[in-house]
């Protein structure tokens, strides 16, 4: 989620972070950090105004066209993934938690054919339950503690049709170890969820960021097998 920023900014992240964790309600500390910012892009450390280099990287690969498909965008931040997806022909719905982020998004992109909405992943439309053909997750597992990870996974693979595809940016982490998020990174064991929920392992690809070699990235995709 986070690559590097000024201490400043990690500081405010980290102060938000524990404070949202303390109150029980992990997913509060979006909002502030959005407002926070006042339209500064730099305040947003998780905003690069590009797409994220390994999907674009996955859709370049796999020659990937979106005509006649439905894709949702989990935690489309300021938007630029789901744009994307957009001009390759697909049908993009986007949310995220944090009013602020989806209105930024909206006057970004104010012709976009994205369907930009405020929604909570703890508590989505049953209408998209198994609804879509591709669902793109980038950093936002990671985003939310370790306490809420088994409803977070669970959420996150929901909107996945029958043979539909899911497609997760994370960071990972040895199993048994405790990240000092956020973020959180992910672990194999947790990952093995998915496929209680019916969706399978198809394609794994690792990187490593060279100025932080401690960190481990990895491009996931699963397709779902079983309703
Ligand atoms: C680390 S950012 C990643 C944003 C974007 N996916 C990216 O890679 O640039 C995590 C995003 O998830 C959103 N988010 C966190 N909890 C959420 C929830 N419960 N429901 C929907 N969005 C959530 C945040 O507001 C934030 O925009």
């Amino acid at each position: 989620m986070f690559e590097e920023k000024p201490q400043s900014l990690q500081q405010r992240v980290t102060d938000l972070a524990a404070e949202a964790l303390q109150s029980g309600q992990p997913a509060t500390w979006f909002e502030p950090l959005y407002q926070q910012a006042q339209g500064d892009t730099g305040q947003v450390p998780w905003a690069k105004l590009e797409p994220h280099p390994y999907l674009q990287e996955w859709l370049e690969v796999e020659a990937i066209q979106g005509k006649g498909q439905s894709v949702l965008v989990i935690g489309c931040g300021l938007g630029d993934d789901a744009e994307l997806l957009a001009k390759l022909g697909f049908k993009v719905t986007a949310f995220d938690v944090a009013p602020t982020a989806i209105a930024w998004c909206q006057q970004r992109f104010p012709n976009s054919s994205v369907d930009y909405q405020v929604a909570d992943l703890f508590k989505l439309p049953q209408s998209w339950q198994q609804r879509f053909d591709l669902v793109v997750e980038i950093r936002d597992i990671q985003a939310l503690p370790l306490s809420v990870r088994t409803d977070v996974i669970k959420a996150v693979a929901s909107p996945v049709a029958v043979a539909g595809t899911l497609f997760i940016v994370t960071r990972i982490r040895d199993h048994g170890t405790i990240p000092d998020g956020p973020p959180w990174p992910l672990s194999d064991q947790e990952l093995a969820q998915l496929h209680e929920l019916g969706l399978k392992e198809h394609d794994r690809v690792q990187f490593t960021v060279s100025e932080q070699p401690e960190v481990r990235q990895v491009r996931l995709v699963y397709q779902r097998i079983t309703a």
